[in-house]
């Protein structure tokens, strides 16, 4: 679909759209369709990204814009159209255009002398090529196009019938809501295939679940055939999922049309939809003559599966001409003409022999089965992650259970299940400690969530976690004292906790490397400074647990000294904007602690602001207190987060988007939607620059 000099242009493309808005509204939407959907194919597909996530971001940003101003070219196939707008109801259940088939499995040499064999006989004749190619290991598909527009994606189902889960499939990136299908006259095309996830985005994802102390999903194939499920699109979306499309189960043609002639043969037509855009394992299929040569590749293959992103669990051997296919036929339940070659399952058994409590960075508790040391797919494992205590419970575990352990490629290695039928009474049930084995004080578990923790905030594997997150730019800003550096001191003993910040011995510090005068004197200076930050930085540099920067913000408007929290139930910090329950019962947690308050005492202590800009008097009643203000369009006469900054230091507050609650929308220069939307509602005050700057003086 992409030559070299279509990626050399369409990458200069999105250089220039993101510079300035270029041509006509008609062209330039085309042109940003042209170059997102490039970017999407080079990502997902192509497995190698060209623009840089912001890039992307920029030119999606600017579609999206276009589009709201010009709704009138907004089409389906955009992919602004792929977010949904609310959630799906139930799914539907659709009947596949041909029913959905399995395949037969060979697992060595000999089966597959055998299928050979068998092959020659149905065909009558020893010419036959076959294809093969990888046995993707996800959640099977089918998708159809008519006029060259998907129309409907739906799961595999019982092979009959499956569900329609169009409106998830949208939001799969590597998936073509458009392609050119029509110029070879294929009116409509049933298309088969596997959503998958991506190794490394599953392990990522999985790791983020934790943090949030949700369960992980067990294995990639899950993840794919779960998120295909999901009601909520956009969680799909974040997801990340991607497919592979190996399967053309019928088609028709425009009337009048000649059948295309890749049409004849499995290599040709996966090779055509490649280059339509569409994600089939083109670039990974190998053709045969003879069956000697499938089984010499399917062996070299099975050495270099990892290589692979996604899971594969075999390769997949096709006869090649759809005719020979046509006369070879299927059984109810596998076609004649594919097999599938298993690779060696990359499970084992061993003894669960222990398990290990850690603590990880944010204070959650990781049990970690310790198992007798087995040999799974070319690593021994010796410890597996059972992420937290419902796991445990689920699985029913115990001390001296043989289990199933699995390890899926780079995924990271997990215990299937307990072989319950091989107890022998000796098993022991696993205690979760109820204390932290860094530091001992009591653990405590979130009602919604999975995870145990430990909010000690000077418990000792978390304190160093604690430090970097305070001094990062987004919190006390403390230049010169980064990740490295807080590990290296903390190391050194020169740095213990986060009051240690101010109260440094420098003297530790002379003639160490990297240490010279200026650096020192530089390092001191930050930290100086960072005694006047606003109240919202130090409250977002505690890191209390679900308190990001915009919760800190709301905290620090609603006292004047951070010590008013502590009499504070959570009933009343939920009566704060944008504050729940689960902030609200994290927020009194913490302030509650005492080991908490004497870290917020020895700041104190050493001169660090604990109260808000005012003084003694809260930002509520400054003088754009209650005010909401928004700002659009580029600013020339100051930094929209100076302004911004003005705003709060007053009182008032920066809401994201133009809404009934908005006051004032402040336009700079070429201001597009957000204008027109203020417009439109008619109760937003609409300020210049200037207008802005006098509004601030006056206050
Ligand atoms: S062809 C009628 N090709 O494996 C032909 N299937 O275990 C149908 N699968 O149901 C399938 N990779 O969901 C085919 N390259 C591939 C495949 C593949 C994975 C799945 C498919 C099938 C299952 C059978």
């Amino acid at each position: 679909m992409y030559t070299a000099l279509d990626e050399k242009r369409l990458y200069e493309q999105a250089k220039h759209l993101l510079k300035q808005d270029a041509g006509t509204a008609g062209d330039t939407i085309a042109q940003l369709r042209e170059v997102i959907n490039y970017a999407d194919w080079k990502y997902y597909v192509q497995n190698d990204p060209t623009l840089s996530d912001s890039e992307y971001d920029g030119v999606y940003k600017q579609l999206k814009n276009l589009e709201e101003k010009h709704p009138e070219l907004v089409t389906e196939d955009s992919p602004t159209q792929r977010v949904a707008k609310g959630l799906s109801e139930r799914f539907p259940t659709v009947s596949h255009l041909v029913p959905m088939l399995s395949l037969d499995n060979t697992y060595n040499a000999d089966d597959l002398t055998d299928w050979d064999r068998r092959c020659r006989e149905l065909a009558e004749t020893d010419d036959i090529e076959y294809c093969v190619e990888p046995k993707y290991d996800g959640a099977g598909i089918s998708l159809i196009y008519d006029d060259g527009a998907l129309s409907r994606g739906a799961t595999r189902g019982d092979g009959v019938m499956g569900e329609d889960v169009t409106t998830n499939i949208r939001q799969i990136r590597a998936i073509p809501l458009s392609a050119a299908l029509l110029k070879y006259g294929i009116k409509q095309i049933e298309i088969r295939g596997e959503i998958v996830i991506h190794k490394k985005v599953f392990d990522a994802f999985n790791k983020q679940r934790v943090a949030e102390g949700l369960s992980p999903l067990a294995n990639p194939r899950n993840a794919a055939s779960g998120t295909l499920r999901i009601l909520d699109p956009t969680e799909v979306r974040k997801r990340g999922l991607n497919s592979i499309l190996y399967h053309v189960s019928n088609y028709t043609l425009t009337e009048g049309a000649e059948r295309p002639k890749e049409l004849g043969t499995h290599y040709d037509t996966l090779k055509l939809l490649y280059s339509l855009g569409f994600p089939t394992p083109a670039p990974d299929m190998k053709v045969f003559k003879h069956v000697d040569d499938v089984i010499k590749y399917c062996h070299e293959f099975e050495g270099r599966r990892d290589d692979l992103p996604f899971e594969v669990d075999g390769l997949v051997i096709k006869v090649n001409d759809f005719a020979m296919q046509d006369k070879m036929g299927s059984t109810s339940h596998h076609p004649r003409w594919a097999v599938a070659y298993k690779f060696k399952a990359r499970q084992a058994t061993s003894k669960l022999v222990d398990v290990e409590f850690q603590v990880g960075r944010t204070g959650a508790i990781t049990p970690v089965a310790k198992i007798e040391p087995v040999h799974i797919g070319g690593v021994t494992v010796t410890s597996v992650s059972l992420f937290n205590e419902d796991v445990i419970r689920e699985k029913d575990l115990h001390i001296g259970d043989t289990v199933l352990v699995e390890r899926a490629g780079d995924v990271i290695p997990y215990i299937v299940k307990p072989l319950a039928e091989l107890r022998d009474g000796n098993e022991r049930e696993i205690k979760f400690p109820t204390h932290c084995p860094a530091c001992e004080s009591q653990l405590e578990r979130q009602p919604e969530e999975a995870a145990w923790r430990c909010i000690n905030i000077n418990c000792p594997v978390q304190l160093v976690e604690h430090i970097i997150h305070y001094v990062s730019k987004d919190a006390m800003d403390i230049r010169g004292l980064g990740a490295a550096n807080v590990q290296k001191f903390y190391d050194l003993d020169i740095l213990k906790d986060i009051p240690g910040i101010y109260d440094i011995d420098w003297s530790k510090l002379k003639g160490m490397e990297g240490f010279g005068e200026k650096s020192i004197t530089n390092l001191q200076q930050a930290i100086e400074q960072s005694k006047k930050q606003p109240l919202n930085r130090l409250i977002f540099g505690l890191g209390i647990r679900f308190v990001g920067e915009t919760t800190a913000k709301t905290l620090a408007n609603a006292a004047s000294d951070i010590r008013e929290f502590y009499t504070w139930d959570a009933g009343r910090f939920a009566t704060l904007e944008d504050v729940g329950p689960k902030v609200a019962t994290s927020v009194v947690d913490f302030f509650a602690r005492q080991e908490n308050r004497d870290v917020i005492q020895k700041l104190d202590e050493a001169g660090v602001n604990l109260l808000n800009e005012h003084k003694g008097q809260s930002a509520a009643d400054g003088e754009l207190a209650g005010k909401t203000f928004l700002f659009t369009g580029t600013l020339s006469h100051f930094k929209r987060s100076d302004a911004e900054k003005m705003v709060e230091d007053k009182g008032g507050s920066i809401l994201g988007g133009v809404s009934a609650k908005l006051n004032y929308l402040v336009v700079g220069e070429d201001a597009g939607s957000k204008l027109d939307k203020a417009k439109k509602l008619g109760t937003v005050n609409i300020l210049t620059e200037q207008e802005f700057l006098k509004l601030v003086d006056g206050a």
